[in-house]
């Protein structure tokens, strides 16, 4: 009985089987190293810290603004042409921002000071620093690892106009509008005429539109 056993536990299907069963442990034991320790944010795990930069830029719509022309082209501008900053500004009451050329940005800074840049900026809108912030440090830098990637291309963004001031370039106005019912002066950029054609909206969102 126990020769029969050892024979069996020594063929050649039997190690290939045993050798098979130490893959699959080392896998798993792979798989378990890379789960976030307890306390640590979630990160995205990938074939190599670009390859995460490249999804989580994409899923995290970054190039919606510091890509001209992305949104409008369902997201298929080509990877040399994005990320390079937007020469259209961003209007608001916080003044008029141009989207950073992210390129440039990572180019300039090493990973770590990358983060430590984000981490320590709140600054003017649309730029969701919150949403970056959020994100687990290991994160940051496969953003970086991926800018890198794709290299420093184009100008550094203009610098932001003061919020009295008239830009010189395009601008999106980042501003609610009244819907044609609420106001006879549908224009955008103005709040009606005078206050009391529709204190509502001057007291509301319309008042915090004005540039
Ligand atoms: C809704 C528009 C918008 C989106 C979406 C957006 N940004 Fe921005 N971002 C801006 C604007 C505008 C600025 C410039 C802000 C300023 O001048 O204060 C900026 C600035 C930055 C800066 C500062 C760069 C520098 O060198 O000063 C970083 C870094 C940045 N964005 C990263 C990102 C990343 C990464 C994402 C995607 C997760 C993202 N942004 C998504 C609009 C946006």
């Amino acid at each position: 009985m126990s020769a029969t056993r050892s024979a069996t536990l020594t063929s050649p299907a039997s190690l290939l089987a045993i050798l098979a069963a130490g893959a699959v442990i080392t896998a798993c034991a792979g798989a378990r190293a890379e789960t976030p320790a307890k306390g640590e944010k979630p990160y995205v795990v990938a074939a190599s810290p670009e390859e995460a930069g490249a999804y989580l830029v994409r899923a995290g719509s970054c190039d919606d603004c510091h890509t001209p022309g992305w949104p409008e082209s369902g997201g298929t501008i080509p990877d040399q042409d994005r990320l390079a900053g937007s020469p259209v500004g961003f209007r608001g009451p916080w003044g008029t921002t141009y989207p950073a050329n992210l390129r440039l940005s990572a180019s300039k800074l090493e990973a770590r000071d990358w983060v430590t840049m984000i981490r320590a900026r709140n600054d003017r809108p649309p730029m969701p620093w919150f949403s970056l912030h959020a994100m687990s440090d290991r994160d940051l830098t496969a953003i970086h690892a991926f800018l890198r990637k794709l290299g420093p291309k184009g100008q550094p963004a203009l610098p932001a106009v003061a919020p009295d001031r008239e830009p010189t370039t395009p601008y999106i106005l980042f501003a609610p509008v009244p819907p044609k019912a609420a106001s006879a002066s549908n224009t955008p950029a103005r709040a009606p005429a005078s206050a009391d054609a529709n204190p509502a909206i001057v007291g509301g969102h319309m008042a915090m539109a004005m540039p």
